[in-house]
C-alpha cells in the first residue's frame, strides 16, 4: 500500500503539486529526482554546486532544496529563498547550513545520518584483511611487473584481536563482520554499549589499544576525538600492530601515526579521512602518509558506494516528502520534531465551499516559543467555536511547532486567525 504522505494521486490538493519546485543540486542520486517528479513536484537538477549567483536564482522560487556535503546555505541565502518550506541534506553532516537561521525561520533540516554505515564497516573489513595480506604492496609490485609469491610478511585474521574504538552504528556492524572471519572483538565507548556477539568492552582506550592486534576508529568528530590517536597513544600499542581511521581526520595525528609507521611502530594502517582534504577533484593531495610501505589511502570514500547513495536519496527524499505533504517533522536536525499521521477525511466532512468528504484541514504552525504564545492561539480558535480533532506540539529552543487537525469549514478562519499572532514565523495549512 502506498503511504499516506506518498499517496498523491489526482485529487486536489491544498496547493497544486506541480506549483511545488523541487532543486537539486550536487548530483544527487537520480532516485531521489525520480521520487519527487513521482509525486507530481517540478524538479530541476544540476551535478555541480552552483556558484553565488547561480544558486541565488534558484532559491528565489524553491519550495524544496536538496544538497550535499559542498552547497552552503548561508543565513543570507536562506534569506534570498522566500518561498523555501524544507532542506535535505543528502548526507550525514549537516554544518554546511546554517541551522539555527533555517530554524528561526521555520525551515526544517533533514539528512541521512545512518545510509552509510554499512558501506564504511564493509571498506574497513576489507581493509583488515589487506593490510595483513599486504595486498597493496603486492599490487604495487605485479603492476610495475615484479612477480614475488612470498609469504613472508603475510598473515590470516582468524583469531586475531580487533580493537573497535566508538562502538555506535558502524562500529558494532564491524564487530559483526570480524567475528563472522573468527577475529576476537573488545571495544571502547565512552558509553555503556550493548555487546554483539562475543565482543566485549573494555574500561579504557589504553586498555584497548594494549590488548589489540589491529585498532580502528569509529568516533565521531568532537573535542573528546580530537587528536585521540597521537604519539601516546601508538607507543602503547603493540609493536607491529595496525590502525585504521575511516573516522574524521581530526582523531590521528598524521605526523606521529607517519614516524610510527617509519620507525616499525606501526606495522601498517589504512586511511580514509584527513587533517585537511582537498576542496575537490583535481586538486593535489599531500600528506606525510603518501609514499609509506603498507599503508593504503583512500579519497573519503569509506560510505561511497552506489547502493549508498541511493539509499541516501531514498531516506531523505522520504523524509522530505512527509515533511512537505504530512507536515511530519520527524528526523529533521534543528526544529522541534513531531511524527504526524495523515490527517484523513470522513464522509460528514465538508470544506469551506460545501464540498463532502474532504481532507481534515491540518495547520501547521511555526512559532516564536515565549511565554504566553499557546494562550494566545487557544484564545484565538476557541473565539471562533472551531472544532478541532487533533493537536500536536513540540518546542525546541526559540521555537515551538504546532499542528492542529480541524474540520474543512473552520480551516480559513483558523489560518489567518494564527497568522495574525505577532510570535508566528511560518504557518501552512495541507488538505
Ligand atoms: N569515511 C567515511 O566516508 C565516513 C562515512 C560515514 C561516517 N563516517 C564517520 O564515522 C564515525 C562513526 O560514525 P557512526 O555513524 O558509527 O557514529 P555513531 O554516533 O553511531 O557512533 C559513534 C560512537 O562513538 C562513541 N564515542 C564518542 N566519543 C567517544 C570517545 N571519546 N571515545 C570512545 N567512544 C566515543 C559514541 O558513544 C558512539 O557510540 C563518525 O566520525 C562519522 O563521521 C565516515
Amino acid at each position: 500500500m502506498t503511504p499516506a504522505h506518498l499517496s498523491g494521486g489526482n485529487s486536489p490538493t491544498s496547493f497544486p503539486k506541480d506549483k511545488i519546485r523541487v532543486v537539486l543540486l550536487e548530483g544527487v542520486h537520480p532516485r531521489g529526482a525520480a521520487m519527487f517528479k513521482g509525486e507530481g513536484f517540478s524538479v530541476e537538477t544540476s551535478a555541480k554546486s552552483p556558484d553565488d549567483a547561480s544558486l541565488r536564482k534558484m532559491l528565489a522560487n524553491a519550495h524544496v532544496v536538496g544538497i550535499r556535503s559542498k552547497t552552503q546555505l548561508t543565513a543570507e541565502l536562506l534569506e534570498a529563498a522566500p518561498r523555501l518550506l524544507t532542506v535535505g541534506c543528502f548526507c550525514i553532516g549537516t554544518d554546511q547550513v546554517d541551522l539555527s537561521a533555517a530554524r528561526t525561520k521555520g525551515i526544517p533540516v533533514f539528512n541521512a545520518p545512518f545510509s552509510n554505515t554499512r558501506s564504511v564497516a564493509e571498506l574497513t573489513l576489507c581493509e583488515i584483511i589487506a593490510l595483513y595480506r599486504q595486498l597493496h604492496a603486492k599490487s604495487l609490485q605485479m603492476h610495475k611487473g615484479e612477480w614475488d609469491k612470498s609469504a613472508a610478511g603475510a598473515h590470516g585474521v582468524r583469531g586475531r584481536t580487533l580493537g573497535i574504538v566508538g562502538y555506535g552504528h558502524i562500529g558494532s556492524q564491524v564487530s559483526v563482520l570480524a567475528e563472522a572471519l573468527g577475529m576476537r572483538v573488545i571495544y571502547f565507548d565512552v558509553q555503556s554499549k550493548l555487546p554483539l556477539g562475543n565482543a566485549r568492552s573494555v574500561r579504557t582506550l589504553g586498555e584497548l589499544l594494549k590488548d589489540a592486534d589491529i585498532v580502528t576508529l569509529h568516533v565521531p568528530n568532537d573535542a573528546s576525538t580530537h587528536n585521540m590517536i597521537g604519539a601516546k597513544q601508538l607507543k602503547m600499542m603493540k609493536p607491529g600492530a595496525f590502525l585504521i581511521n575511516n573516522a574524521r581526520g581530526s582523531v590521528v595525528n598524521v605526523d606521529a601515526l607517519a614516524a610510527a609507521l617509519k620507525d616499525g611502530q606501526i606495522g601498517g594502517a589504512a586511511v580514509d579521512v584527513f587533517p585537511v582534504e582537498p576542496a575537490g577533484k583535481g586538486e593535489t593531495f599531500t600528506s606525510p602518509l603518501c609514499g609509506l610501505a603498507n599503508v593504503i589511502l583512500t579519497p573519503h570514500i569509506g560510505g561511497s558506494t552506489e547502493e549508498a547513495q541511493e539509499t541516501i536519496a531514498v531516506d531523505v527524499v522520504e523524509k522530505l516528502l512527509k515533511f512537505v505533504n504530512v507536515g511530519s517533522t520527524a528526523g529533521a536536525v534543528n526544529v522541534p520534531q513531531v511524527e504526524l499521521p495523515d490527517q484523513g477525511s470522513s464522509e460528514d466532512d465538508e470544506d469551506s465551499r460545501g464540498k463532502k468528504g474532504s481532507r481534515r484541514h491540518r495547520i501547521l504552525h511555526f512559532h516564536k516559543n515565549v511565554p504566553g504564545v499557546l494562550s494566545k492561539m487557544h484564545a484565538i480558535i476557541a473565539g471562533m467555536g472551531a472544532n478541532i480533532s487533533g493537536e500536536y506540539l513540540r518546542t525546541q529552543d526559540d521555537v515551538g511547532y504546532v499542528v492542529l487537525d480541524v474540520d474543512p469549514t473552520d480551516g480559513e478562519k483558523v489560518l489567518a486567525g494564527l497568522r495574525a499572532v505577532p510570535e508566528t514565523i511560518k504557518v501552512r495549512m495541507l488538505w
